[in-house]
């Protein structure tokens, strides 16, 4: 693992801007693997600056995002699908038929599960996948768990992330006590990994960086990955 540390979270936010530039510069045809929640804002701030000024480009690339609320719609406004739309897709020139995500309704959610990884095979595999980290060590939303998961699949939210996600909710009531996510599997066939953290995450990325590998603190398997970057500040 290579491990960046920034001096603060507009400096981590540009750092992993400019990794995914470089992706993209390199392959302007890349897959890539995006996450939500309040750590990547200050990336997607910086990418569409890039894509602003001609730097980089989207018009080639190929998304799928790591996980949705079970039982939103995308229209929903606390779906991530609409967070992905506000802070990146409406503001780069990817193509909407490009744009993956869990589908947060499927009815008959296993055959889902199974097109999304399909999907991302038929797409040549994810080149570059961005994570962020929960402070139990969840990466997408694989939770602690007996095992690590395969492939894209149903969860139940831990309380601890049900309790740090209420805040984008009127009520802890609304908020979804499902996703689907990638599994660990998925997460570990990309080609490349970044994962960004901010001050408040410092004991879970050290624990990630050196703790034993378990299932019980699913970042950790990071450490068996070839390629992964971890950019965190605090
Ligand atoms: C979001 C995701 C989650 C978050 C994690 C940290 O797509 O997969 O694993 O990355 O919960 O969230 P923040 O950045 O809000 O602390």
């Amino acid at each position: 693992m290579e491990i960046i540390r920034a001096p603060n979270y507009e400096d981590l936010s540009k750092k992993a801007a400019i990794i995914i530039a470089s992706q993209l510069i390199q392959k302007p045809q890349s897959v890539l693997g995006l996450a939500t929640g309040g750590t990547p804002e200050g990336l997607y701030m910086e990418i569409v600056k890039l894509a602003e000024n001609g730097t980089i480009s989207f018009a080639q690339v190929q998304s799928f995002n790591l996980d949705e609320y079970y039982g939103l719609a995308a229209s929903h406004p606390q779906s991530y699908h609409s967070y992905m739309q506000k802070h990146l897709f409406s503001k780069v020139d990817i193509k909407q038929e490009n744009i993956h995500f869990p589908d947060g309704m499927a009815s008959d959610m296993q055959m889902f599960c199974n097109c999304y990884e399909q999907a991302m095979g038929n797409a040549g595999g994810i080149d570059l996948q961005i994570l962020g980290i929960g402070h139990n060590g969840h990466i997408g939303f694989n939770e602690p768990a007996n095992c690590f998961s395969a492939s894209t699949h149903l969860v139940s939210l831990a309380e601890s992330t049900i309790a740090a996600n209420s805040r984008y909710f009127d009520s802890s009531a609304d908020m979804p006590r499902k996703a689907i996510t990638m599994g660990i599997g998925t997460i570990m066939r990309a080609k490349r990994i970044l994962l960004i953290a901010s001050a408040s995450k410092r004991a879970a990325v050290e624990r990630m960086l050196y703790g034993p590998v378990t299932p019980k603190f699913p970042a950790s398997i990071l450490q068996y990955h070839t390629n992964v970057q971890v950019i965190y500040y605090g």
